[in-house]
């Protein structure tokens, strides 16, 4: 099952939740920042050990005290304009959270919109990739929620899933 909410991320009870990171792991403002927050310094640390994740990747770690089981931590793209291989970064960041959730069993999953704060990811084109990602791996999840920060993200989300763009664009 897809849903679409708006929330803050850090109060999810899904199994896993999605972070919004960067190449460093060394955490930041936006998503990144309230989740390392709320998780506490044993997840930095652990982040610190793993290193670095390319653009496109993850990495997964223990949830401090969050409510979640587990964190991954991606690596979207920052926006250039859309000619240096965004579109399809941001989907390697969406299948690669995906598939390490599947080779962890974990069965439900919180996204929050990866690139479209600090790196400047246009709204739209980002929910149509977020949501086609996860019309691929809907069969291997109980849940696949994406939580939305604004009332915007929340009204670009369900207008995109509703429409025919959410049920294939990027595919
Ligand atoms: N819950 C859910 N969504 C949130 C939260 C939250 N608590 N806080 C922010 N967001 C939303 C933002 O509104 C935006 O829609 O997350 C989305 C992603 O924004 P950013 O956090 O800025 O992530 P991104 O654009 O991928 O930039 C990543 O920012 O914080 C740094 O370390 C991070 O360098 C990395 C960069």
């Amino acid at each position: 099952m897809i849903s679409v909410k708006r929330d803050d991320i850090t109060r999810e009870d899904a199994e896993v939740i999605v972070n919004a990171a960067n190449a460093g792991l060394r955490g930041g403002g936006g998503v990144d920042g309230a989740i390392h927050r709320a998780a506490g310094p044993s997840v930095m640390e652990e982040c610190r050990q793993i290193g670095h994740c390319a653009t496109g990747c993850a990495v997964i770690t223990q949830a401090g005290k969050l409510k979640a089981k587990r964190i991954i931590h991606t690596v979207g793209p920052v926006w250039k304009g859309g000619t240096h291989g965004e579109p399809q970064l941001l989907r390697d960041a969406y299948r690669s959270s995906f598939l390490l959730a599947k080779r962890h069993g974990l069965r439900s999953i919180a996204f929050p919109a990866i690139s479209t704060g600090v790196y400047g990811y246009p709204k739209k084109e980002a929910a149509a990739i977020a949501l086609a990602a996860g019309r691929e791996f809907e069969k291997d999840f109980d849940e696949i929620r994406y939580v939305c920060f604004s009332d915007e993200d929340l009204e670009i989300y369900q207008g995109t899933l509703n429409s025919k763009a959410g049920a294939g664009a990027g595919q």
